[in-house]
């Protein structure tokens, strides 16, 4: 008697691509992103993260139809993993302007799902938007300008062949959406014009959870 045994795929970390038509709304951010001088300030990296968008949609028209896009994903995004019901939904849409040889160290962000959508991009030749097969030694290949997702097990990179990895090629009105969690960085670009990309953070909490408390809290 000799089992064949079974096999269990367990914790697959969900990321999705959204390849959205919105030329006229690109047109619209990158003309305000290459304009208003708050965005070509040395220190715009380090400052993207203390603004939200949202709150300039009112100038900004195409801010409101991008946060329109990014919610109308999310439900998309939380049907495909099985999350459903009714949240509170604390939301940030920051801008990424990145001149030449600008990169993103390795990072995650603190919410629950993260989003990014791209406006404007150096071009790619013959790159999937995911490349999700590749070997380990493709891993130290350099290349401008892209996405690269880290295995998000914990200390997957000491356990030889069980390290695995993903880029993405990103072009203009690709949404991507993945587990805040995941671990992930941008590698330079060295293109004239600058790479534009608006990033979202989601933070869902259930509705009626009257467990939690919320508490004014100083230290
Ligand atoms: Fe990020």
């Amino acid at each position: 008697m000799s089992g064949s045994g079974a096999r269990y795929d367990l914790f697959p970390t969900t990321l999705m691509t959204f390849e959205l038509g919105e030329t006229g709304m690109n047109a619209d951010i990158e003309r305000h992103f290459l304009e208003d001088p708050r965005y070509s300030r040395a220190d715009q990296a380090e400052q993207s993260d203390s603004l939200n968008l949202m709150d300039l949609a009112g100038e900004v028209p195409a801010f409101a139809r991008l946060q329109a896009l990014f919610t109308e994903k999310l439900k998309a995004y939380c049907r495909e993993v099985g999350w459903t019901g009714d949240f509170d939904l604390a939301m940030q849409m920051f801008p990424n302007v990145a001149p030449a040889r600008h990169y993103v160290p390795s990072h995650n962000h603190v919410a629950h799902v993260a989003a990014v959508y791209y406006v404007n991009t150096p071009a790619f030749e013959n790159r999937p938007l995911v490349d999700h097969g590749s070997s380990m030694t493709d891993y130290w290949r350099p290349e401008e300008g892209v996405l690269i997702l880290h295995d998000p097990r914990f200390n997957a990179s000491l356990m030889g062949g069980w390290q695995h990895y993903a880029r993405v090629y990103p072009r203009p009105g690709l949404m991507i959406m993945f587990p805040a969690f995941l671990w992930h960085e941008v590698t330079p670009h060295f293109s004239n014009a600058p790479r534009l990309s608006v990033a979202a953070n989601f933070t869902l909490d259930p509705k009626g959870e009257a467990f939690q408390k919320r508490l004014a809290f100083s230290v």
